[in-house]
C-alpha cells in the first residue's frame, strides 16, 4: 500500500513537472498579474519614455555625468505607473553609472503596489555603444561583407553581455530592413540588399543577444527586430518619406527576414516610421496585425518607433489629435508607445478604454505580451544584476572578438599586384577619414549621430596610427589634404605625395544616422575627388581607402587607384586592421553585401529584372561598379567540379549541389562561396538570379575543398500574383563561381 501510494506520488509529482513548462508557469504568472491590474497600472505597462525627462538639467542639458531626477521619476511611476523607459540622454554614461540609474529606478518601481519592474530599452547596435568603453564593433553593413553569420553571432553575445554588465536588458537591435536604396542614410545599419543574408545575418545575432534558455540569463538580452517592415525603401532615398512597396513586393522582399527572426524567438518587435501605399505603418492594422502576430505567430510585443504613435497626427496626419492616434495605433496592434516625453499617451488610451474606442481585449493582450517579456527576462527576480559578474567588459577577449569581425569584413575591390605593400616603402596618409576615430565609427556611437568619437576613442588607432605602428613611423609621412566639405592643403599634400612612394588615400563620409544623413546627391563629396585628381596626377601608386555609411559613387576617382579596400564603418579596430590588411597580416576575405553603383541615375540592385540588364540601346542598365557579392583576395580561387546530383527536382525532394574550390595561390585565405539560382520562367518576371545559400571556408594554400548545398523546391519558391509563395516547374540554372549547371523543378 505504501509502496502504491509512493509511486501515484512519483508519477503525479513527474506529471506536474512536465505541467509546469516555464512557458506555461509564465503565461500562469502573466495572468495571475494581470488580473490584479487597474486600468491604469494596464495602460502604464503600455508606456515607454524616454529618460532624458527624469535627468537633472543644466539649462537645456543633462548634468554631466548624469544624475537622476529622483522627485520626477517617482512621480511618473506613482502617478502613470510607467512600464518602461528608454535611450541614454545624450552622451555615454559608464557602466557605474547606468548601474546606479537601474538601481534607482528598479526601486521606485519595486516600491508600487504590483511590483512590477521597469524594462529598460537601449540602442546597442553594434557594441553597447551607449556605454562609455564598450566595445564598438563595425556596424551591421560591415559585418554582412564578413558572410559569417557564426562570427557576427559571437559578437552579438559580447554586446549581450556588455550591455547586461549595465544592467540593461533590452536591445532595439538588429535592424532587419532591407539596404537596397543606397542613398538612403541608415543603410549601414542593415545587412545589405539581400533578403537571405539579412534573414541569416538576423537570425544568428538574435542567438546571440538572446541565447537559448527559456529563461534569459544575465549574460544576454531581449532583442528587438526593427523596423518592421519596409522602412528602408523610401522613394526619395530620404529617410521617414514615403514608400511604395506593393504587398507582393514586401513579402517577396522586406518580411522573410522578419519571418525567420521571430520564429528564431524574437522577444520584441519595433515598427517603421514611415508610411507604405499612402499608410503609416504605426496604424497598419494588416501588417501589424494580421501578419505579424496572426500569420507570423509572433507572440513577444510590438514597440512603436520614438514619438510614432504622435507623428500620425503632428506629421502623417491620418488622425486628427493624440487621442484618435492611440486609438489608431492601439487598434492596428501596437503594445508599447516610444511615446517618448510626455504622458499624453496615458491618459489617451485610459480615456479611449474607458469609452469602449479601444477594447480591453486589446489591452490585456499588449500587457501580457509586456509582462511575458519581463517574466522572460528574469526582471522579477533580478530587476538589476551584481556588479561583480561582469569582469570581461572591456576585456583583451572581448577587444580581440572585436578586432577578429572586422578582419573578416574588410572587403578588396581592386588591386593592381600592389597589395599587400611590400616593407620599407615611404607611404603618405591622407584624406578626411586617414586620422578620424569618427569616420571608422559612423553614427550610434557614444551618441546618436557619433560625432565625439574622436575625443571618446582616443585610446583607439585611427588608421593613419594603425600604419605608423605597422609601418614605423619614419616611413609615414601625413597630410589632411581635404574634409569631407573642404579642400584643405591641397598642394603641400601633393608635395609630400611627391616624396613618397605610394599614397594611402582615405575617403567616404563622416558619421550621421537617421534624417540629419538625408544626401541629395550620392556622388562623393566634390573636395575628395578634387584631392584624388591632384594626388593621381604625380604619378605615384594610390590604394584608396573607403569608410562610409553607404556606397558614395566614385566612378570618376576609382580608375586613378591602383587598389581600392573597403572598410564600411570598421569600428574601434578599424584603424588596426586596415593597416594589417595593408601589410597583409590580414588577408581580406570579405564580399560586397550590396551593390556598389557607378551612375547616380542608375541604383539597380543585383536580383534585377532581365529588362534592367545593360544592354547597347540602354547606356543606363544594370552596370554596377561592383557586383553585390564581389570582393578579392590577396591569394586566388579556382571553381572545379559543379555538379548536381540530379538534374531533376520532385516537390519532396531536394538536389544537391557541390563544387571544389581551390587556393591556387601562395598563401591561406578565406572564401565566401555564394550559390546563386535563376528560375528561367516564370509567371512574376524572375530575377536575374537569387542568393540561395553561401558558406564562409578556410583554405590553406594549395588546398581543395567541396562545398555542398541542399537545394529544396521552398528555396526555389518566390510570392506569385496571389500572393501566395509557390515554386513553379520549370528550368533552373545554379551558379556557383564562374560555374553554371541547369536542373528541372517538376
Ligand atoms: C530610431 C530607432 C531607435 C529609436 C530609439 C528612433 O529614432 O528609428 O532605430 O531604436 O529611435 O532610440
Amino acid at each position: 500500500m505504501k509502496l502504491l501510494k509512493v509511486l501515484v506520488l512519483g508519477v503525479s509529482i513527474s506529471l506536474n513537472l512536465q505541467a509546469q513548462t516555464p512557458a506555461t508557469s509564465i503565461d500562469k504568472k502573466v495572468s495571475t498579474l494581470l488580473s490584479k491590474m487597474t486600468l491604469e497600472e494596464k495602460v502604464g505597462q503600455m508606456t515607454q519614455i524616454t529618460i532624458e525627462p527624469f535627468l537633472k538639467m543644466n539649462g537645456n542639458q543633462p548634468v554631466y555625468p548624469h544624475q537622476l531626477d529622483e522627485e520626477k521619476l517617482s512621480a511618473a511611476i506613482k502617478k502613470y505607473k510607467i512600464g518602461s523607459i528608454l535611450n541614454v540622454g545624450g552622451n555615454a554614461q559608464t557602466k557605474e553609472n547606468w548601474r546606479n540609474r537601474i538601481t534607482v529606478i528598479q526601486r521606485h518601481a519595486l516600491q508600487e503596489r504590483l511590483k512590477v519592474p521597469i524594462l529598460y530599452g537601449v540602442d546597442a547596435i553594434r557594441g553597447n555603444n551607449y556605454t562609455s568603453d564598450a566595445v564598438m564593433f563595425p556596424h551591421q553593413i560591415a559585418q554582412a561583407a564578413s558572410f559569417n553569420p557564426a562570427m557576427a553571432k559571437k559578437g552579438a553575445e559580447v554586446t549581450a553581455y556588455e550591455t547586461r554588465a549595465s544592467f540593461l536588458p533590452w536591445n532595439f537591435s538588429p535592424v532587419l530592413d532591407l539596404g537596397r536604396q543606397p542613398m538612403w542614410p541608415r543603410i549601414y545599419e542593415t545587412y545589405g540588399e539581400d533578403p537571405y543574408l539579412v534573414a541569416e545575418m538576423g537570425k544568428a545575432v538574435v542567438a546571440g543577444y538572446q541565447g537559448n534558455a527559456a529563461i534569459t540569463d544575465k549574460y544576454h538580452v531581449a532583442a528587438c527586430l526593427k523596423h518592421y517592415m519596409g522602412y528602408s525603401m523610401p522613394l526619395s532615398g530620404h529617410d521617414r518619406t514615403p514608400a511604395w512597396i506593393p504587398e507582393r513586393e514586401l513579402r517577396e522582399y522586406f518580411l522573410p527576414q522578419f519571418a525567420t527572426a521571430v520564429k528564431a524567438g524574437a522577444k520584441t518587435v519595433m515598427v517603421n516610421s514611415g508610411e507604405i501605399n499612402g499608410v503609416p505603418v504605426h496604424a497598419n492594422k494588416h501588417i501589424l496585425t494580421d501578419i505579424l502576430k496572426g500569420e507570423l505567430q509572433f507572440k513577444g510585443f510590438i514597440v512603436s518607433d520614438w514619438q510614432d504613435i504622435q507623428y500620425l497626427f503632428q506629421r502623417h496626419k491620418v488622425a486628427k489629435d493624440n487621442k484618435e492616434a492611440v486609438m489608431m495605433g492601439i487598434n492596428a496592434g501596437l503594445d508599447m508607445s516610444m511615446v517618448p516625453m510626455d504622458f499624453t499617451f496615458c491618459d489617451a488610451l485610459v480615456e479611449l478604454a474607458k469609452e469602449g474606442k479601444v477594447p480591453m481585449s486589446r489591452i490585456n493582450d499588449a500587457v501580457s505580451r509586456i509582462l511575458k517579456v519581463k517574466y522572460e527576462l528574469g526582471l522579477f527576480e533580478n530587476p538589476t544584476g551584481n556588479t561583480e559578474d561582469y569582469p570581461l567588459f572591456n576585456s583583451p577577449a572581448h577587444n580581440k572578438v572585436n578586432y577578429d569581425i572586422a578582419a573578416e569584413c574588410i572587403t578588396l575591390l581592386k588591386n593592381n599586384a600592389i597589395l599587400p605593400l611590400s616593407s620599407g616603402k615611404k607611404i603618405l596618409v591622407t584624406g578626411p577619414s586617414a586620422n578620424s576615430m569618427r569616420a571608422l565609427n559612423g553614427g550610434w556611437s557614444r551618441n546618436w549621430q557619433g560625432t565625439t568619437s574622436d575625443s571618446t576613442e582616443a585610446t583607439k588607432n585611427t588608421i593613419l596610427e594603425g600604419i605608423r605602428n605597422t609601418f614605423g613611423t619614419n616611413n609615414v609621412e601625413y597630410s589632411e589634404g581635404a574634409s569631407f566639405e573642404n579642400a584643405i592643403n591641397i598642394s603641400e599634400t601633393v608635395s609630400k605625395a611627391s616624396n613618397s612612394d605610394i599614397i594611402v588615400l582615405c575617403v567616404g563620409e563622416n558619421s550621421y544616422t537617421e534624417t540629419p544623413g538625408n544626401i541629395g546627391d550620392i556622388n562623393i563629396s566634390a573636395p575628395q575627388i578634387e584631392l584624388t585628381k591632384a594626388l593621381a596626377a604625380t604619378g605615384k601608386p594610390i590604394v584608396l581607402v573607403l569608410t562610409e555609411g553607404r556606397p558614395r559613387i566614385i566612378s570618376q576617382i576609382e580608375p586613378l587607384a591602383s587598389a581600392v579596400l573597403h572598410t564600411y564603418l570598421l569600428g574601434n579596430e578599424g584603424g588596426n586592421v586596415v593597416a594589417d590588411a595593408l601589410a597583409g597580416k590580414i588577408n581580406p576575405s570579405g564580399k560586397l553585401p550590396y551593390t556598389y553603383p557607378r551612375n547616380s541615375n542608375s541604383l539597380i540592385n543585383y536580383y534585377h529584372k532581365f529588362t534592367e540588364t545593360l544592354q547597347a540601346e540602354d547606356p543606363a542598365g544594370y552596370n554596377p561598379q561592383w557586383e553585390f557579392g564581389y570582393g578579392l583576395s590577396y591569394t586566388t580561387f579556382k571553381y572545379s567540379n559543379l555538379k548536381l546530383s540530379s538534374n531533376t527536382l520532385s516537390a519532396a525532394g531536394s538536389i544537391t549541389a557541390s563544387v571544389d574550390v581551390t587556393n591556387t595561390g601562395s598563401i591561406a585565405g578565406k572564401e565566401s562561396v555564394l550559390l546563386f539560382v535563376s528560375d528561367l520562367v516564370a509567371s512574376i518576371t524572375p530575377e536575374a538570379k537569387r542568393l540561395r545559400g553561401f558558406e564562409k571556408i578556410f583554405l590553406a594554400a594549395g588546398e581543395t575543398r567541396t562545398v555542398h548545398f541542399r537545394i529544396t523546391p521552398d528555396k526555389l519558391s518566390f510570392i506569385n500574383i496571389n500572393l501566395k509563395r509557390v515554386t513553379e516547374p520549370g528550368e533552373f540554372k545554379v551558379q556557383l563561381g564562374g560555374l553554371t549547371s541547369t536542373f528541372n523543378y517538376k
